[in-house]
């Protein structure tokens, strides 16, 4: 399966935090935010990953990531001129996808849970139909709605309902099989003039094609959307790492305990690394013990 990671936008609600650094490039507590949707991809097995910004921020995607080698990783770039939404990451990477099944994560979404790697390695076997994942917020009119049956089977999606019909959002990670391109493409802006995820959500609920996942209470899926959620995941990572002495979202790590690259390899990783606390734990995770 390929992995495509959204990372354009205007990021204008995080003003001005974002007049000179976007969004995804922003500090979650000792990493940049986009590690840990990138994470999330490594963790599900995805190694192809293509990565969309916009023109202004490319460079800085490709100093950081280069071409994903360094990780195991082979990682593309390609430009959103303006954010026309979502869905358009299908048209920009179709050459890309190469008629296979995608996953799509937004670069602003951060998932942690036990189990987390486990479960996605199973969804991204997905060949056939879309799989989302719903979540329990208290603040549902902010994102896309499920309305549920008695069953949990999805009966409708919508898009920042002013009265949502359920608590269930859908977070920004979803799995697609090869007839997304041609889905997205057939779509037609909203009234904002964006094309929308939700509807093309809603061509695969329509052909009975739409798998929904709820991620339950052990799962943490964090905002980033305001100044108080940044700050709040910032935090919460914080309380994690200095807890257990485990970085969540490390992806040298991730790279290294999932074997995309040989202890050589990661060794040299360290080394290309100033001394810091970030190269220190690099370093401690060769003697460590941990299952
Ligand atoms: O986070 C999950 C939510 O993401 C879903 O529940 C909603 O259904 C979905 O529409 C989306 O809602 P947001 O309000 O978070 O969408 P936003 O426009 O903020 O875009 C999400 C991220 O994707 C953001 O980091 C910017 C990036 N993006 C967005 C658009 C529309 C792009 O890179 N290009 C775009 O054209």
């Amino acid at each position: 399966m390929k992995g495509i990671i959204l990372a354009g936008g205007s990021g204008s609600r995080l003003s001005p935090l974002t007049k000179v650094i976007c969004k995804q490039l922003l500090p979650i507590y000792d990493k940049p935010l986009i590690y840990y949707p990138l994470s999330v991809l490594m963790l599900s097995g995805i190694r192809d990953i293509l990565m969309i910004t916009t023109p202004k921020d490319l460079d800085a995607f490709k100093e950081l990531f280069k071409d994903g080698r360094h990780l195991g990783l082979n990682i593309s770039y390609a430009i959103q001129e303006k954010p026309k939404g979502i869905p358009e990451a299908f048209i920009i990477g179709e050459k890309f996808i190469d008629g296979k099944p995608v996953c799509l994560i937004l670069g602003d979404n951060i998932f942690y849970g036990e189990g987390i790697p486990a479960y996605l390695k199973e969804i991204s076997s997905l060949q056939n139909g879309a799989c989302l994942f719903g979540y329990y917020v208290k603040d549902p009119e902010r994102y896309g709605v499920a309305e549920l049956d008695k069953q949990g089977k999805v009966r409708s999606i919508e898009e920042k309902p002013k009265q949502p019909k359920s608590n269930y959002a859908i977070t920004g990670l979803y799995y697609y099989d090869k007839q997304v391109v041609e889905f997205a493409k057939s779509l037609q802006p909203s009234k904002r003039g964006e094309l929308e995820i939700t509807d093309l959500n809603a061509i695969y609920l329509q052909k009975e094609q739409l798998r929904l996942e709820i991620l339950g209470r052990g799962v943490a899926w964090l905002d980033t959307g305001t100044h108080e959620s940044l700050h709040d995941a910032s935090k919460f990572v914080e309380v994690i790492e200095s807890r257990q002495g485990l970085k969540i979202a490390c992806i040298e790590e991730i790279a290294y305990l999932m074997k995309y690259i040989n202890q050589e390899q990661f060794v040299s990783l360290i080394e290309d690394y100033p001394q810091s606390q970030y190269r220190a734990y690099l370093q401690s995770i060769l003697t460590r013990e941990c299952v």
